[in-house]
């Protein structure tokens, strides 16, 4: 008994612990994602998109989105600074979904900036935060830099069947076929790092690989442009088939 509340006790020290050292080496990002505001407009986002029958762009795909734009630029050797201000503006990034789907990544953009802006965050970081954000959208997002790049390739590799927000299957749409259909989903950059591979699985059952394509046709050749621009090249495995 004495030896199980020991371990418990060791463990819940090294949680702590592992928090603190993120808070240190994330101190941006460790504000940002405790700012009410900030989290209010993703959930409320959220529920403009499900009333408009989207995907789910909640906290579930924004935290997604902040763990991948960090094992990217992690991985790729960039600065714990760089990092902060990438998983900052990964953390923000769909925020401008509130004023409207139509050009969110520009309202975004400019909701980020008062936010970070009353934070008294300098203008040297919030430049680079709200350049990704306003940059990640495939309509006219382009990977200005790193940290958009690796936001972009975040963002767009996220296809999963827990994005449905329709629960009526009889009443899926080609999105919600595609995400449903997604059983497993991973990024990974090589050990050369000359390359990054987006590995989906597919329940042929619920979406075709063509709908796939016929969807985010746009969104794979941002994600090739992303990766190219940071050294490296964009393979799309779907079902064990190399597509791109
Ligand atoms: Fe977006
Ligand atoms: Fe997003």
């Amino acid at each position: 008994m004495k030896k199980e509340k020991k371990e418990k006790e060791e463990k819940k020290t090294s949680k702590k612990k592992k928090v603190s050292e993120e808070l240190d080496r994330f101190p941006l990002f460790a504000r940002i994602s405790e700012n009410e505001a900030a989290r209010v407009y993703i959930e409320c986002q959220n529920k403009a998109l499900k009333a408009l029958g989207y995907t789910e762009h909640g906290l579930a795909h924004v935290r997604i989105v902040v763990e991948r734009t960090r094992y990217i630029l992690e991985t790729l050797g960039e600065d714990d600074h760089t990092i902060d201000l990438a998983i900052t503006a990964a953390w923000l990034h769909d925020i401008g979904n509130i004023v409207n789907r139509v050009d969110h990544s520009q309202s975004g953009a400019l909701m980020a900036f008062q936010l970070l802006n009353e934070m008294k965050v300098p203008a040297s970081d919030i430049a680079p935060i709200i350049c990704a954000i306003g940059n990640h959208d495939e309509g006219n997002g382009v990977p200005v830099n790193r940290i958009s790049a690796a936001l972009i390739l975040a963002d767009k590799s996220d296809v999963r069947r827990s994005r449905v927000q329709q629960e009526d299957e009889s009443l899926f749409d080609i999105h919600d076929r595609v995400n449903f259909s997604a059983t497993e989903a991973e990024i990974k950059i090589n050990r050369d790092h000359s390359g990054i591979k987006l590995k989906l699985h597919v329940d042929t059952r619920y979406g075709e690989i063509g709908e796939y394509f016929e969807i985010f046709m746009d969104r794979m050749l941002l994600c090739k442009r992303a990766a190219n621009s940071l050294g490296l090249n964009f393979h799309l495995i779907i079902n064990e088939m190399s597509l791109m």
